[in-house]
């Protein structure tokens, strides 16, 4: 069974703050770094982290070569990783002292990924494979709309999401795996059961996952309903906490094992993530856990 993470590659350029800049503010950052990122790179090195066998496939600029070679020293398959003209995607992060964030991205070669791309990427997979996506690359819909069609089986992480997603074609999606407030946007109710329940309404079929940070996860199918707690740690910087948490999840489920061990595999891992600094660089090893 083979994995495909079809998704962005980004360089994240993290300042560090006092507090996260209000309207109009203009504030002095105690420090600066660069770092590889994006949700989709972060994700798939978490999946490698945790021994999976995965394949990324996005898009860079010249200017984006170490991220390729990121991946590929992490022991991911990059030969579906295209270069383009256009520069490579980032995200400009501010962390605070209490290790949140706030994050403005820019798309750049993110965006380029073409109807072609995604016809020639999906042939090469088969039903039963699995697909992890995010919302951070162009042409989702048909990316999604053609897995589906594939027999491939789809996890999605709405993430960052807007209101463009509620159009996708989502009915193949067998597991969603989204915070509170993604889930908010996505069902417009607040209380984590209620996100779920309207989850469930509209997509029967689907497996819901409600991370809710420090506050532990929910896993709810039309069999089963499971809560798992997090890791009690110090936050230092939660950038990539999500990602860890979803490569870890994939890569357990991949490998066979019961749900319940799946989250609580994921949770430690993303709890790791937090006590360190940048995204896909505070992703930690299996054996770490
Ligand atoms: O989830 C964290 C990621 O979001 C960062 O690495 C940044 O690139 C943005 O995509």
């Amino acid at each position: 069974m083979n994995i495909l993470n079809f998704g962005s590659l980004n360089i994240d350029k993290v300042y560090e703050v006092d507090h996260l800049v209000r309207p109009g503010e203009t504030i002095t950052s105690r420090s600066f770094r660069e770092f590889c990122g994006g949700k989709g790179l972060n994700q798939s090195f978490a999946l490698a982290a945790a021994g999976a066998e995965v394949y990324h496939a996005g898009k860079i600029g010249r200017d984006g070569l170490l991220l390729k070679m990121f991946l590929e020293n992490a022991g991911v398959d990059v030969s579906m990783i295209g270069v383009t003209e256009e520069p490579t995607g980032h995200a400009n992060i501010q962390v605070n002292q209490d290790g949140e964030n706030a994050i403005v991205l820019f798309g750049g070669a993110n965006q380029k990924i073409t109807g072609k791309d995604v016809r020639i990427i999906l042939n090469k997979f088969e039903p039963g494979d699995y697909i992890l996506l995010q919302n951070e690359i162009s042409r989702m819909p048909e990316i999604l709309k053609q897995a589906s069609r594939a027999g491939l089986t789809i996890v999605f992480n709405p993430a960052p999401m807007g209101p463009e997603v509620l159009q996708y074609p989502l009915d193949g999606v067998k597991y969603f795996i989204m915070n509170e407030i993604e889930g908010e946007i996505f069902t417009g109710e607040t209380e984590p059961e209620h996100i779920i329940s309207s989850m469930l309404a509209t997509f029967p079929d689907a497996a819901i996952l409600l991370t809710l940070g420090e506050n532990g996860v929910y896993y709810t199918d039309a069999g089963k309903k499971l809560f798992v707690h997090a890791e009690k740690v110090t936050a230092l910087d939660t950038t990539g906490a999500g990602d860890t948490f979803v490569g870890y999840f994939v890569a357990e489920l991949v490998a066979g094992q019961p749900v319940e061990k799946c989250l609580r595999t994921a949770s430690r891992a993303a709890a790791i993530c937090v006590t360190r600094q940048g995204a896909a660089d505070s992703i930690p090893k299996k054996e770490e856990l």
